[in-house]
């Protein structure tokens, strides 16, 4: 049995006159692949601005793991255990690879990490370990031969890959990709999509993805969640929403 990780409850994200979110409700079960999809302007980057606490939402409710985050500062939120990627990438140029993981054990909230100020034991030791989990991460997402670079003397791929690894320094339960796929070649996708699900199967994590690929969506995907002009218009699973006339009107559009 699996239980709601994330409860998104009636939502609802205003600015002036727009209304970006508009009485939107889903869940995310612990350990599947939840993917948020639904054109341009939906509402799709709003959401995971609310959910991370980059806003705050107008009205409605978000729990995690049973515990209300409404409204809690970014920070906090992140120590809760919820990582995000972002739609443009949000590398840290002067850095180099290593140094942009060990960004990510400070977002989960080591207590000396990256301030370098009053090297005292403790904070040696929290740097020796997050160096050695950050190496660890690199391994593991084949980019450990490139740790001393600096991002932008990557290949897009691999940008992308960094940040995904942040996000796996922070030690989340639940890790939201925006778009993580966009501007990839085919075989980016696919190593990107092996990623997700090697993570999920071997973590247990959690994800919730922006992602206009459909093939890639279907694939990766244990639940599709449709939200179009800021209102849902499908939830379940795949192959039922990827058939449903109101989603092939709204975004999917006729099979070329
Ligand atoms: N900070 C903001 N201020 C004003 N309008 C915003 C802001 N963020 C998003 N919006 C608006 O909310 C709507 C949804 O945007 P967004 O969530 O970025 O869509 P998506 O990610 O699905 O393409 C758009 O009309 C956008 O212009
Ligand atoms: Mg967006």
């Amino acid at each position: 049995m699996t239980r709601p990780l994330l409860e998104i409850d009636a939502l609802h994200m205003r600015f002036q006159g727009i209304v970006a979110l508009d009485d939107v409700s889903f869940s995310l079960d612990e350990g599947k692949v939840t993917a948020l999809i639904g054109p341009n302007g939906a509402g799709k980057t709003t959401m995971f601005n609310c959910v991370t606490g980059m806003y705050r939402p107008t009205d409605g409710a978000i729990r995690f793991a049973g515990e209300t985050i409404t409204g809690l500062k970014a920070h906090r939120i992140a120590r809760h255990g919820i990582a995000r990627t972002f739609q443009n990438l949000a590398l840290f140029s002067g850095l180099t690879v290593l140094q942009n993981l060990l960004v990510g054990a400070y977002l989960k909230g080591s207590s000396g990490l990256l301030q370098g100020m009053f090297r005292t034991g403790a904070t040696r030791t929290e740097e020796a370990e997050a160096e050695a989990q950050a190496r660890e991460i690199l391994a593991y997402l084949g980019l450990d031969d490139v740790a001393d670079a600096k991002p932008s003397q990557l290949p897009y791929g691999q940008q992308k890959r960094i940040e995904f690894g942040r996000a796996l320094m922070q030690k989340a339960k639940l890790i939201l990709l925006d778009e993580p796929m966009a501007g990839m070649s085919k075989t980016e996708k696919a190593a990107m999509t092996a990623l997700i699900q090697r993570v999920r199967a071997e973590m247990g994590m959690t994800f919730l993805i922006v992602e206009h690929d459909i093939p890639v969506i279907m694939d990766v995907s244990d639940k599709i969640v449709v939200l179009d002009f800021g209102r849902k218009i499908a939830d379940g699973d795949p192959r039922a929403v990827r058939s449903d006339p109101a989603v092939i009107a709204a975004y999917l559009g006729t099979d070329e």
